[in-house]
């Protein structure tokens, strides 16, 4: 316990910088570095992703994972085609219609799943179903999967490698937003490489943000035809989006003081065991049940009405979360960060 109880549970984006990352911040502080992405740190950052990765990759980090995804996407689909992902991927919920806005009008197809996991079939069927619209229709060019999913579950590595290769098969290169990559990877005790792209990824969203960067995701492009493909000129559509940093060093040191070491696992295994708690805990509670498993960092659960505000008027932030038809009582969502201790956890389960 270091202070304070944390009654925060609303995000893993409350949380402050990670010490490490800070003091990066502060250690690329001195002197003067080449501009544009052309500094040190920036050199480094890739020759590390890609020890990592475990492959040739190129990197390019920008501020927040909407421009990262939007700008991902822009370079994967032309503005009359179509993405498709889980109706729960954030770029369709969450993204403010910034994917349409930097692909120029590329269509948001989404899917319907039980879990926020993709099912090979449906999108075998929607292919199918788009096809048939022929020259009508927004042609599907990319398949976005998210990895931890928006429900707090993860893709195995071969469920990954199923959907991608439909879309390969249909010429779609596959996107994967990583915001919670780390958190996956902790649960799924994997290579990087395994639920990337030996899965059949092409572009990733690696998320640091909310694993105790400042602000800081990386658009990846793994060495596959359709990573190199996409990669032309996507330093041109960073800068015309306005996202080209001059002083890029600050956002490379941020993503490497996580990926040099073991940093960035070991903070995801520590909002993962938060999370784990917690569910543990709130599905002992007579009236509640978790909707979905606990696989990350995300904790969904049900619970009544009178349960829930008094944890509100105990002072503990989460979101009350749409609640399905049928669900007997209300759904909240409730997220742990690498800070969040087990004192933190029991003092929610306490108030329960
Ligand atoms: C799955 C997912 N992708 C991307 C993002 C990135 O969003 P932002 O633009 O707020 O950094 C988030 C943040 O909540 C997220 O949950």
């Amino acid at each position: 316990m270091t202070g304070a109880i944390r009654k925060n549970f609303a995000s893993d984006n409350i949380a402050p910088i990670c010490p490490e990352v800070m003091q990066a911040l502060q250690d690329a502080n001195a002197g003067s570095a080449p501009a544009y992405g052309n500094d040190p740190w920036t050199e480094a950052l890739t020759t590390q992703l890609q020890s990592v990765f475990n492959t040739p990759l190129t990197a390019f980090p920008v501020t927040t994972g909407t421009a990262s995804n939007s700008l991902a996407l822009s370079a994967l689909v032309p503005p009359y085609g179509a993405v498709i992902s889980d109706e729960t991927a954030h770029i369709a919920t969450d993204e403010g219609g910034a994917p349409e806005f930097f692909t120029h009008g590329a269509r948001l197809l989404t899917l319907p799943s039980d879990d926020g996991r993709m099912n090979p079939d449906a999108f075998t069927d929607a292919i199918a179903r788009n096809r048939d619209g022929g020259i009508h229709s927004s042609p599907i060019r990319a398949l976005s999967l998210t990895q931890a999913t928006e429900w707090g579950t993860v893709y195995h590595p071969e469920a990954i490698g199923e959907l991608a290769a439909i879309a390969h098969e249909n010429d779609m290169p596959v996107h994967l937003d990583g915001a919670r990559l780390a958190n996956a990877l902790a649960h799924l005790n994997c290579h990087p490489a395994e639920t990337t792209w030996q899965a059949g990824i092409d572009v990733l969203t690696f998320g640091a943000t909310k694993n105790g960067a400042m602000a800081a995701e990386a658009v990846l492009f793994f060495d596959t035809p359709h990573g190199n493909r996409a990669k032309t000129d996507f330093q041109r559509r960073i800068k015309r989006s306005g996202h080209l940093w001059s002083k890029q060093r600050y956002l490379s040191a941020q993503i490497l003081a996580l990926v040099k070491t073991d940093l960035w696992l070991e903070n995801a295994r520590k909002a993962n065991h938060a999370a784990q708690r917690l569910a543990h805990g709130l599905a002992r509670h007579p009236g509640g049940h978790l909707p979905f498993e606990t696989q990350s960092n995300e904790v969904f659960a049900v619970l009544p009405e009178p349960v829930v505000e008094r944890l509100e008027q105990a002072g503990f932030l989460f979101y009350r979360w749409y609640t399905p038809p049928g669900m007997n009582g209300i759904l909240i969502r409730l997220v742990t960060c690498y800070e969040t201790e087990d004192a933190d956890v029991d003092a929610l389960l306490a108030a329960l």
